[in-house]
Parts: C-alpha cells; sequence; structure tokens
C-alpha cells in the first residue's frame, strides 16, 4: 500500500476491542462454568487463533449480532485436541495456553508461524517445569513448536526477571489447577488484565505491590465482558493526530488502565494537547489523575474518550517501570519523536528485541530509510528530532505494529511511502487504513 502527505486529520473514531482482554475472555470463558458473553472483541488474527485453538479442545464459541458467546466446560472441561494446536503469530495464545496445558490431563502441542515460532518461550517452559509440567521445545531451541504434557502442579513462587504479563500470566493460569498458593514477583509491573478478570471470574487473586498471587478455585463462572477499546491501536492515530498538521481527532472508549497507559504519560512529558473525557462528559488533562479516580469507582478496566489535536513536542526520556506500560507503543512513540523538538532517549526496553520482530533494529533501520537521526541502542533507542522525512519502500517483516507505525509515517512524509506488507496489519486491527482513509482530509 502506498501512503502520501495528508492535510490533516479530523474526525471521530471508535477503536476495536482491547488484544489482551479479547483473547483472557475466551481463554477464561472456556474454563468457567456457564456461557459468557463477549462485547466488543477483537477480531483480529490474534485473537481468532485463540479462539480455534479453544474450538480444538471442544469448547463452542459462537458469535450472534457481534458478540461471541463461549459455553465454558469448567476447569476440567477441556478436551484432547486432535490435531497440533495453530497459535497463528500470537504470543499471548502460545504463552498462556501453555500454562492452562500444564494443568490438563493430556498432551497438546502448540505451533505457529515463522515469527512466532522463532520468540523465546524458555521464559514460560523454566517457572512451568518448576510446578511440575511437562513442556518439549521439539527443535531443542527454547521456541515453538511446544509439546506440553499436563502433569499434577505444585503451587512455587516465582521471581520472574522479566516484566511480561505473557510470563506472569502463564504461571497464574497453571496455578489455577496447582496444589498451593501460586505467585509471581516481577521487576516492573507489566499489564494486570489476567488479575483482574480472574477475580471477576471468581478466582481468589491478591495483588501486593510486585507480586501477584493465586490460590486455586473450585470453579470460575461465566461474565459478561465489555472490552473496551484496545489502547496500543489508539497509539497509532494518537500520534498521527499530534504529528500530522491541521488534525484534532476524538478517540472514543479507551482502556487507560495505569498498567498500560504510559504512552499518555509520555505524550503529556512531551507537551502534547491531549485531553480525556469519562463517561459523565467531565474533562481532565492528567492521565494519572483520571486513572487514578477511575480505579476507585470501577471494579474493572477504566476506559476515557481521548481528544488529540496537532501539537508542538520536545522531546523527553522513556525509562525504567514506564517501560513495561507502553512496551506495545514504542514503536510508535519511535516516530512521534522524530517529529519532536531535541533528543528522544529510550532506555530499558531490551523487550522489543523479541516482540513480532526485532522492534528496535527494524525501527531504526526504516526511519533511518525515511531520513530520520535515530541511533539504536542495546536496550532502546537514541532519536534526534526535527529532521524530515521523505517516502521510500518499507518492509515491515510482516509486524503489524511496525506497519501501522510506518502508514502514519508516510502520510508525514515528502514522497511515496510504500508498505510492503501491509496485510499484516490484521493481526490487531483489521480496518486500521480504513479508519485512517476516513479521517483524512
Ligand atoms: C501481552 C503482553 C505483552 C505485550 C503483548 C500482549 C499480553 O507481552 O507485548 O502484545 O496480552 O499479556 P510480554 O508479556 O511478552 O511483555
Amino acid at each position: 500500500m502506498i501512503f502520501t502527505r495528508k492535510t490533516g486529520l479530523r474526525g471521530e473514531l471508535t477503536i476495536p476491542g482491547d488484544k489482551s482482554i479479547s483473547h483472557r475472555s475466551v481463554m477464561f470463558g472456556s474454563l468457567a462454568q456457564g456461557m459468557t458473553e463477549i462485547h466488543g472483541f477483537l477480531k483480529g488474527a490474534d485473537c481468532l487463533s485463540t479462539i480455534n485453538c479453544f474450538r480444538q479442545m471442544g469448547i463452542h464459541i459462537e458469535e450472534s449480532n457481534g458478540i461471541i458467546y463461549v459455553k465454558g466446560n469448567g476447569l476440567h472441561g477441556l478436551s484432547t485436541p486432535e490435531r497440533i494446536l495453530d497459535v497463528g503469530n500470537s504470543g499471548t495464545t502460545t504463552r498462556l495456553m501453555s500454562g492452562i496445558l500444564s494443568g490438563q490431563k493430556f498432551t497438546a502441542t502448540l505451533s505457529g508461524d515463522e515469527s512466532l515460532n522463532s520468540r523465546p518461550m524458555k521464559r514460560i517452559i523454566t517457572p512451568l517445569s518448576m510446578m511440575g509440567a511437562e513442556i518439549e521445545s521439539m527443535n531443542g531451541d527454547g521456541c515453538a513448536p511446544l509439546k506440553i504434557t499436563g502433569k499434577p502442579l505444585k503451587g512455587i513462587h516465582y521471581n520472574s526477571p522479566v516484566a511480561s504479563a505473557q510470563v506472569k500470566s502463564a504461571v497464574l493460569l497453571a496455578g489455577l489447577y496447582a496444589e498451593g498458593i501460586t505467585s509471581v514477583t516481577e521487576p516492573a509491573l507489566s499489564r494486570n488484565h489476567t488479575e483482574l478478570m480472574l477475580h471477576s471470574f471468581g478466582a481468589s487473586v491478591t495483588t501486593e505491590g510486585l507480586t501477584a498471587s493465586i490460590t486455586p478455585p473450585e470453579n470460575l463462572y461465566s461474565q459478561k465482558i465489555l472490552v473496551p477499546g484496545d489502547i496500543s491501536s489508539a497509539a497509532f492515530f494518537i500520534v498521527a493526530g499530534l504529528i500530522t498538521p491541521n488534525s484534532e481527532i476524538f478517540i472514543k472508549n479507551v482502556g487507560i488502565n495505569p498498567t498500560r497507559n504510559g504512552i499518555l504519560k509520555v505524550c503529556e512529558a512531551m507537551g502534547a494537547d491531549i485531553s480525556y473525557v469519562d463517561s459523565s462528559g467531565n474533562t481532565y488533562n492528567d492521565i494519572t489523575a483520571l486513572s487514578d479516580l477511575l480505579i476507585q469507582s470501577t471494579a474493572g478496566e477504566p476506559v476515557a474518550d481521548i481528544l488529540v489535536k496537532t501539537s508542538n513536542l520536545h522531546g523527553t526520556v522513556i525509562e525504567g517501570g514506564i517501560i513495561p506500560t507502553l512496551i506495545d507503543e514504542l514503536p510508535v512513540i519511535a516516530l512521534l519523536a522524530c517529529f519532536a523538538d531535541g533528543t528522544t532517549i529510550i532506555k530499558d526496553a531490551q523487550e522489543l528485541k523479541v516482540k513480532e520482530s526485532n522492534r528496535i533494529d527494524l525501527m531504526a533501520d526504516n526511519l533511518k530509510a525515511m531520513g530520520a537521526h535515530v541511533t539504536a541502542t542495546e536496550d532502546g533507542m537514541i532519536i534526534e528530532g526535527g529532521h524530515p522525512l521523505h517516502g521510500t519502500s518499507i518492509f515491515c517483516k510482516y509486524d503489524h505494529r511496525i506497519a501501522m507505525t510506518f502508514a502514519i509515517a508516510g502520510i508525514n512524509g515528502d514522497g511515496e511511502t510504500d508498505i510492503l506488507d501491509s496485510e499484516c496489519v490484521n493481526v490487531s486491527y483489521p480496518a486500521f487504513f480504513e479508519d485512517l482513509e476516513r479521517l483524512s482530509l
């Protein structure tokens, strides 16, 4: 797909459902008793992989009028899959399901596409094996395909070396089946959807500082879930609204959970003209104040509408505990930094190297090809803003977030930006290009 400069982006937008929450809705609904109803489910390729895997384990999942119905079969109601479970491009499907499969009474094999099968799985194999699971990396390289033989599990306390919600969730989900309490301490707080949602499904999950613990429940109980819009998808339009001249975008119903909203804090720190509207119509300019307020009044996931306008931005430093709260947004934040005055430094983000692609190298290479001044470092990037971008051919290694980032770069650069593998946006945001076109002046 080819992109050329736009003179502005204007209008309202409803972002598709949160990917992390959509996955978990299907997984926990499958393990619950009764019918779980999911409103706002993200029908991207990743979440469809999760649905297909659970269907292969005997779970009835139907869609009617845009609502997904999952007929749960209880904690011990999954059946032996007849074929290899195809996890596609989805790390969340692979790692969270590995935790669940560790506690079953059967053997199952998980395998995905080339990118997925090269991502590190030792990070879950290690703690799940400590709990008693038998997991074989079939090529012996610590990656998928993974052959998982469920075993009786024992609860552990795991000190995770990485701040990863997928690792934390894999261990807590195995903890559903373990004897005794299972807990995970992480070096910085990663997204907490598993903890919030398992709690609402009836499990006893507690969080204290950086430690989450689960006591194995008798049962999980079906829920009606309203999936908020995905802040990781909204991020492309937040950045587009800030850097494209003459823009004003109102993005509705976005999840602003504090373990996910780091991009908004960074935008504020860079001087962005950004504001938030709560469900009563009150307007706020400080995301921390708003999310703190909403957390006190809602048990689940806080949401808000976001208004972004073209802004003069300045560079910033992004490091430490905020990194897990914006990890998936760093590619588009790197683009944002190209349009800010001064230097932006991203540190402590070595996890970016093991996402759907090596996002440090791929971002730095592709931004440099468009004329940006970017240096890739061991754990992030240094970006000197203010150098105009020009179009070129961009190959995204089929990484959806890289493709969406460069579409936004393309509408803010001279000449033509040709994204060679643009179809990969289907992984998380199938209507991305239509939404971008609709807002374009
Ligand atoms: C996710 C966790 C994050 C994130 C991914 C979704 C989740 O991965 O990058 O897109 O749903 O738990 P890590 O846990 O590997 O950081």
